[in-house]
């Protein structure tokens, strides 16, 4: 028998030491929350992916009254910044959360599934997502690839 430790490590960061491109993508994902369609949560994701061409895209959750079929703002992104530029690579994405019920103050990590498919988005570009996590205000998550958010991931090797 054999005990496997998994450990996940991160940088929580206050706004201040972050580069000004990091700030920059972290101010458009807080504007692109203003985009979601969240009436029935009050929760809002704003995404904003800054691709290696550039470009920045945003994304936002959008929700439905068939409460199932509501799509988070991270696959909302993806698809995005991938059908309008098939070519770039994903550098980094800025994730932040505003909630109606009560100031975020901490970073929402993204949902399992989102996780998963950011997973898929890196095995697609054979190359690592960077990942900024923040509130509407307060400290800021940053994580270098999505593995320490969703260790023995599952892909295509298994298939
Ligand atoms: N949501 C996202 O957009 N991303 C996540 O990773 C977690 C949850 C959205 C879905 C729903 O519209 C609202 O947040 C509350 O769950």
């Amino acid at each position: 028998m054999k005990h496997i430790h998994l450990n996940t490590s991160f940088l929580s960061l206050e706004k201040a030491d972050l580069s000004s491109e990091e700030r920059n993508l972290l101010d458009r994902a807080l504007a692109a929350c203003d985009k979601a369609y969240a009436p029935y949560s009050g929760f809002q994701v704003g995404v904003a992916i800054l691709l290696d061409n550039g470009q920045i895209i945003e994304g936002a959750n959008q929700e439905n009254a068939a409460y199932p079929m509501c799509i988070c703002a991270e696959p909302v992104a993806l698809s995005r910044a991938k059908v309008q530029f098939p070519e770039a690579k994903i550098l980094w994405m800025a994730i932040r959360v505003k909630n109606e019920a009560k100031p975020a103050l901490e970073p929402a990590a993204p949902c399992g599934s989102c996780r998963q498919i950011i997973s898929e988005y890196e095995g697609r570009q054979k190359a690592r997502i960077g990942l900024l996590l923040q509130g509407q205000e307060g400290l800021v998550y940053k994580f270098d690839e999505i593995a320490p958010l969703l260790p023995l991931s599952f892909s295509r090797k298994f298939l």
